[in-house]
């Protein structure tokens, strides 16, 4: 094992796309930002410095960080931001994990130009589960506003309402040429004939699920949030952001240029976003003037080829990476996802959409709530999120459109060290029901058990997957659906949990666990790093 030190700055730079030209968050200049090389078992040290006039927080997503949140990054809940001027050295182990995984801001809106990969490799000497290939290449899917992001997001709480979407997809920080002005913006692949490239797909767009597709090449999926799966080959992936996928891609087409594309997947026609990322597959030898070819996407309100493609994935569960599904459950979480409607004296219509789970709007302390729960600090949380919604109902049924108003609290739910939890996320029609890909930080779950309309818990659970479920770090609930979880508490801490769509992370999607520590002398939370930001 290797101490493997990084260096980011924060600063802002002026970067153009789509004819516009804005200053945008950066690290080191770069976007998307710099790759975190590291091998499994490193321990690694990156020390943020904050040039800008933003507060700043990272986090490495998909890192377990065991006993360690004060490495995790997210703003308020393990950490507060690093002020202008200011460093903090993130200083974590990398233990028992390897694969694709990313790292972005954790603070308001500015994941939307600060992130980029996080690629670990395994340990010295150990291949990969799968053919090796001849070259590796990330592919960051993102977003682009022309407008200043955080006054896009002003604009909109001044409303109450969604901010303006996007306008753009990108594909490494790149729209592509069927975006204005972005022929020259538009990333390109070289390939040789008759080779093999692990493909490293990371979704982090903000508000997006996105398809993935090559033209005339077919891809072979081997892992997902950096667990090894069973290889299955598909047209087209489909990735949450927050997830990400690794495929394998064989240049054994005619040699010529293929389009790479991605577009949101939306089947609830709240807003049509049907625009399309393209960067470019090209064979080593052929002209840019050749025309590429466009690949078949599933059409944006594809729920089949969801819930399909969803069901294909599975844990590799081999003798060397066995799943380790906990088949007895201690606790049992049952938690209901809704949109509500909540007073705004400040808001232009008096009233602004807010996002609950159990019917309570998360609302961010002022503290670092892993500060407060391991300093005892009083007053800042409680613990006492309910396992259950306060009332039951046909949760899938009509759309719910009276008395959406919610609680607003910063209330988490304790969970005894080494215990086993099962979550089962249930969308609802509160509002309207909608697909929310759901986050847990500290922990990697199995997904047991996912299906369309109310969880019934008299029945579902005998049709769980308790041998090779896919193990990850986001799962998609489906859209007026549910997905059970379970996952082992043996890492002590504050644990945030959210939906990785940024708005309703904004509008209070979100809660946090407080894992207990254990009795043993290495199963408590470490001691705070001494530069810890101060609130
Ligand atoms: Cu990738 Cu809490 O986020």
């Amino acid at each position: 094992a290797a101490v493997k030190k990084y260096q980011f700055d924060i600063q802002v730079r002026n970067v153009s796309r789509l004819c516009h030209a804005k200053p945008i968050v950066t690290v080191n200049g770069m976007f998307p930002g710099p790759t975190v090389y590291v091998r499994e078992g490193d321990r690694v040290l990156i020390n943020v410095t904050n040039y800008a006039q933003y507060n700043m927080s990272i986090h490495w997503h998909g890192l377990k960080q065991y006993r360690n949140g004060w490495a995790d990054g997210p703003a308020y809940i393990t950490q507060c931001p690093i002020k202008t001027g200011n460093s903090y050295v993130y200083d974590f182990n990398v233990t028992g994990q390897r694969g694709t995984l990313w790292w972005h801001a954790h603070i308001f809106w500015l994941r939307a130009t600060v992130y980029g990969a996080i690629v670990v490799m395994p340990k010295q000497g150990t291949p990969f589960p799968f053919p090796q290939p001849d070259r590796e290449v990330n592919i960051l899917l993102g977003e682009w506003w022309n407008n200043d992001v955080e006054e896009v997001v002003k604009q909109g709480n001044k409303l109450g309402l969604p901010p303006n979407m996007s306008d753009a997809h990108t594909i490494n920080g790149k729209p592509g040429p069927l975006f204005p002005c972005s022929e020259k913006h538009t990333f390109a692949m070289e390939v040789e004939q008759g080779k093999t490239y692990l493909l490293r797909i990371i979704n982090a767009a903000l508000n997006d699920e996105l398809f993935f597709a090559i033209a005339g090449h077919n891809m072979t999926v081997v892992e997902v949030d950096a667990v090894y799966t069973k290889p299955f080959t598909t047209q087209a992936i489909l990735i949450a952001p927050g997830q990400t996928t690794n495929v394998l891609v064989q240049a054994t087409q005619v040699p010529s240029r293929y389009f790479m594309a991605a577009r949101p997947f939306m089947d609830v026609p709240l807003s049509i976003d049907n625009k399309t990322a393209a960067a470019i597959l090209q064979y080593k030898g052929i002209p840019n003037t050749v025309l590429p070819i466009l690949p078949q996407l599933p059409a944006p309100n594809d729920t089949a080829f969801a819930l399909s493609y969803n069901g294909k994935l599975r844990s590799l569960n081999s003798p060397r990476f066995p799943a380790n599904v906990p088949l007895k459950v201690d606790r049992h979480l049952f938690y209901t996802i809704g949109l509500g409607m909540n007073p705004c004296p400040t808001c232009l219509n008096g009233t602004r959409l807010t996002a609950s789970l159990n019917n309570i709007t998360f609302v961010m302390p002022q503290t670092g709530l892993l500060q407060a729960h391991y300093f005892n600090i009083k007053g800042v949380f409680t613990t006492d999120f309910p396992d259950r919604p306060p009332t039951s109902f046909n949760y899938t049924g009509a759309p719910l459109t009276a008395n959406l108003g919610t609680t607003l609290a910063t209330r988490l739910s304790r969970i005894a060290f080494n215990s086993t939890v099962e979550l089962v996320l249930q969308d609802t029609n509160l509002l309207t029901v909608e697909s929310h890909p759901f986050h847990l930080h500290g922990y990697n779950f199995f997904v047991v058990g996912t299906g369309v309309g109310n969880f019934d818990p008299s029945k579902d659970p005998a049709k769980f997957n308790l041998v090779d479920p896919p193990e990850r770090n986001t799962v998609g609930v489906p859209t007026g659906g549910w997905t059970a979880i379970r996952f082992r508490a043996d890492n002590p801490g504050v644990w945030f949990m959210h939906c990785h769509l940024e708005l309703h992370t904004s509008w209070g999607l979100k809660t946090a666990f407080v894992v207990e520590n254990g009795k043993g002398a290495d199963q408590s939370i470490l001691p705070p790093p001494k530069d810890l930001p101060p609130c």
